[in-house]
């Protein structure tokens, strides 16, 4: 049966470079599992985009002395930039500065109102007179009341560990840079959503889903939901780089909605607009009104209360009322999550990733000096899916030779260089395979269920050393067949074992190839056929009434593939050449030099 699958990636921030940190949280276990699901036959669409809003992106737009709109745009260029050299496959990409998500946003909005989900309140927040704003509390420090302590935060004392009274912190200060002014207490009037008449709704939700969800999401989510409840939540901002409020005033005074509570949104209006761009207006229906549709987020572990309980919650909230609003249909419900496989994160050299402090190793950096796929194996064999992982250089290159290059690019290189040339650019014609030859076949076979089930599962680490295991097991059947010297003595049996290990090799490409699916193109040319593994990546331009953004895009190839080789004999060979590279030591030393 067909799946419908939505792969839903977390938005990042336009206001910081992607790290591998980044890539190994979301974007690539993201993208590995839409291919699998897309090799499997199945629907995907795989979206996100930049999450251009909120204070962060005008502060580093302030510190660099650009508007806002300017650096937003080259940040997401260069994401773009960086998804279609690694490889990150979304249908599309796009922001959420765009005319369509802030219609979809505004209607989530209004819907929730509708149903009696909102309310406002009038409380104090931090203004800074010199910037003429209002502040979060995270950019704001003083002295602890309590303890005298000089660089506690305004809601909290790190030194005492008290909870603190905003309107006591002694001598407030402004943490934004080149703003001397003293910053005050205003009234200011928000919206919040009442998340605590949804709460039996989200508990609800969570517990079905607990079944196939990772202990630690759960931990974030329905246990921390059991002890602490939910709490009603601003969903409205004092700042003008945003999606207005769309109620009558609000923007006039300067309102936006929460950068939060619209991102998420994205996961909505980005198949809407995947569907217009495409020029089939009514597609995204597919993966948002049809409850059978399983919809994956592929966040990091800081994400987990948006994903797993804000974004529900506004889900449930609107219930039919957001097509009501946005299509004047009634009667229809929007599809809930299936699945947050959220990621604990990676530090790097034993440190934590931190861009400030130049500790980072960035995305098209690194692609610079490294092949994609190398970068894929290592985040991938690496990644935090159950705790914290590090990106360590010495491992990196031990990686990248003891098992990409030894276990599978020469596995792939030997047999096939050496069939070239014996059997003069064809597979051989092998009669009769022998029972251990078949044995192979049938191991490498029952791999795409074993690897398959890993997948299914997103347990994308276990997935890939499965993988690896069936090109072990292959190099142990060559070792013990030795058609190297066989050839000479008994061409014949030299043959069989040869037809074997090339079907074998043919499989495992497509075994791999969610995870290195550079590498398996390559391959898949090798062995001379036609339609390709994958579809194109390509970029357009949306002009709506905010401007022009960039979108990437993703042709998709149609039917299954996630099938075991049916090579024939005598099948047409190319010329190979290695699949990988492998890396000198000094890489290890050059690189950490480039760190802090
Ligand atoms: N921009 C946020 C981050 O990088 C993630 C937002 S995910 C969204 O942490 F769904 F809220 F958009
Ligand atoms: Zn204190």
């Amino acid at each position: 049966m067909t799946e419908t699958i939505l792969v839903a990636v977390a938005w990042p921030y336009a206001n910081a470079e992607i790290h591998v940190g980044n890539l190994t949280g979301s974007h690539l276990p993201g993208d590995i599992f839409a291919r699998y699901q897309r090799l499997r036959g199945n629907r995907v669409l795989m979206i996100t985009g930049t999450d251009a809003h909120g204070t962060p992106v005008t502060m580093s737009a302030d510190a660099l002395g650009k508007p806002v709109e300017e650096v937003y745009k080259s940040y997401h260029e260069g994401f773009i930039d960086l998804f279609q050299q690694i490889g990150i496959t979304y249908d599309l990409y796009t922001t959420t500065h765009s005319d369509n998500h802030f219609k979809v946003s505004q209607a989530v909005f209004l819907a929730l109102q509708k149903n009696g989900f909102l309310f406002t309140k009038t409380e104090p927040q931090w203004y800074s007179p010199g910037l003429k704003r209002f502040l979060p509390d995270r950019y704001i420090e003083g002295t602890c009341y309590i303890c005298g302590y000089e660089g506690a935060r305004s809601d909290q004392c790190d030194n005492c560990g008290n909870v603190l009274d905003p309107a006591k912190l002694i001598n407030p200060r402004s943490k934004v840079q080149g703003d001397d002014s003293t910053p005050e207490l205003r009234d200011t009037e928000h919206f919040y959503i009442d998340l605590s008449k949804l709460e039996p709704n989200v508990k609800e939700f969570l517990k079905e889903r607990a079944p196939h969800m990772r202990d630690t999401v759960l931990g974030e989510s329905l246990r921390k939901i059991e002890s602490e409840g939910l709490k009603p939540r601003p969903i409205t901002r004092d700042l003008d780089w945003g999606i207005p409020v769309p109620v009558e005033g609000w923007s006039a005074a300067g309102k936006c909605l929460y950068v939060w509570f619209e991102a998420v949104i994205g996961y909505l209006s980005a198949p809407i607009e995947w569907a217009q761009v495409s020029g089939q207006e009514e597609a995204w229906r597919e993966w948002w009104t049809n409850p059978q549709a399983r919809q994956y987020h592929f966040i990091g572990k800081d994400n987990i209360f948006f994903h797993a309980s804000l974004w529900p919650a506004e889900l449930m909230g609107v219930g039919e009322g957001f097509l009501e609003i946005f299509k004047g249909e009634s009667g229809v419900p929007l599809t809930l999550p299936y699945d947050v496989p959220a990621n604990q994160f990676m530090n790097l050299e034993g440190k934590k990733i931190s861009g400030s402090r130049n500790w980072a190793v960035w995305g098209r950096d690194a692609l610079a000096r490294y092949d994609a796929d190398a970068i894929r194996y290592y985040l991938t064999a690496n990644m935090p899916e159950n705790k914290d992982s590090d990106w360590d250089w010495a491992e990196f290159v031990a990686r990248n030779n003891n098992e990409l290059v030894a276990t599978w690019g020469n596995l792939a290189n030997r047999v096939l260089s050496f069939c070239y040339k014996h059997w003069e650019g064809h597979a051989p014609d092998a009669g009769e395979l022998r029972e251990a030859d078949k044995e192979l076949l049938a191991t490498i076979e029952n791999g795409f269920n074993v690897v398959g089930a890993e997948l299914e599962a997103v347990r994308l680490r276990s997935a890939l050393g499965e993988a690896l295991k069936l090109a072990t097991t292959v190099n142990q059947y060559l070792d013990a067949n030795a058609p190297w010297s066989a050839v000479k003595t008994d061409k014949e049996s030299a043959a069989k074992t040869i037809f074997a290990a090339l079907k074998a090799i043919d499989s495992l490409k497509v075994i791999f190839a969610p995870f290195l699916p550079f590498s398996s193109q390559r391959l898949h040319e090798f062995f001379d056929y036609e339609s390709p593994l994958f579809g194109e990546q390509y970029t357009e331009d949306v002009t709506d009434s905010l401007g022009t953004h960039k979108v990437l895009r993703y042709q998709p190839v149609e039917g299954l593939q996630w099938k075991p080789s049916e090579l024939q004999p005598n099948q047409k060979l190319n010329q190979p050449s290695p699949l990988f590279k492998k890396l000198d030591e000094s890489v290890i030393e050059e690189e950490r030099a480039r760190l802090g």
